[in-house]
């Protein structure tokens, strides 16, 4: 894993959108393939990338993208589904072709069937070149909640109470928040070639710290990133805060800013 730790959330955005941008300018003609997350922890990034679109003349023009995850009942107009907030604060504002942004139908009538064939989508168009993630409070990844299967597919998940209480935020009231969810699995996020995962805040320390250096087990589900060859997170020093060995993590960042230098 490679950790970056930035003084606050405009540093992080930037890091991540380095990322994208280096995997869209690099992925030629045939285009490249975006994992996107949503939640609030993408959203600078997102902003950060929109302006380079505008301003430095970053093209989305050969990609596509999968979301990671959808609620289960409500329709794609509504204001909180991910259909429509991936839209409305990113892809809607880049060149994006909009039928190539690609989510789960958290309305179909067989939410069983839709996730597998979600999967089986995502293969199909040849896996996911860059995977940008956010972390839940108790370590999950899309909604990978704790004790999920660290092979699973993309299916369907029922919340914790955490996780709704976490995202009432959103919602007039915590009973509006969906219960379910069709979610990538952890397999299937594992098959991203790169994985990027921002954390900003201190409400995202104790899961940042036992990401990266607690045991590896599907009670923390982000810890089976440490078997992915080629993640990067990056945090703020609040979300930073619990980790035991952050001066190394700084250590070897500052060993690469001389050698890039
Ligand atoms: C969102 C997702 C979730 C969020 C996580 C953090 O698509 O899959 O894993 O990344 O719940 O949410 P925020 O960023 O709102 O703290």
């Amino acid at each position: 894993m490679e950790i970056i730790i930035e003084r606050d959330a405009e540093g992080v955005a930037r890091q991540v959108a380095d990322r994208f941008e280096s995997v869209i300018r690099h992925g030629g003609r045939f285009g490249v393939t975006l994992g996107l997350a949503t939640g609030s922890s993408p959203v600078a990034t997102y902003q950060e990338l929109i302006r380079r679109h505008r301003e430095e003349g970053l093209s989305f023009g050969h990609a596509r993208a999968f979301l990671l995850d959808e609620y289960v009942g409500i329709p794609r107009s509504h204001e909180q589904s991910y259909h429509r907030f991936i839209r409305e604060h990113f892809t809607s504002h880049v060149d994006i072709a909009d039928e190539l942004v690609i989510s789960p139908d958290g309305q179909a009538a067989d939410p069983v069937g839709e996730a597998a064939r979600y999967d089986r989508g995502i293969a199909d168009a040849g896996g996911v070149d860059l995977q940008i993630l956010g972390i839940g409070g108790n370590g999950h990844i899309g909604f990978n909640e704790p004790t999920s299967a660290l092979t699973s597919r993309t299916r369907v998940k029922t919340l914790t109470e955490q996780t709704i209480s976490d995202n009432a935020r959103f919602f007039d009231s915590p009973e509006d928040v969906p219960v379910h969810v069709i979610t990538q699995g952890l397999g299937t996020i594992m098959e991203a070639r790169r994985i990027v995962l921002a954390a900003t805040g201190e409400s995202k320390a104790s899961a940042i710290a036992a990401m990266i250096e607690g045991p590896f087990g599907a009670f923390c589900p982000a810890t089976i990133l440490q078997m992915h060859p080629a993640v990067t997170v990056v945090v703020d020093e609040d979300a930073a805060g619990e980790l035991q060995d952050a001066e190394y993590y700084r250590f070897i960042q500052r060993q690469k800013s001389r050698l890039e230098g």
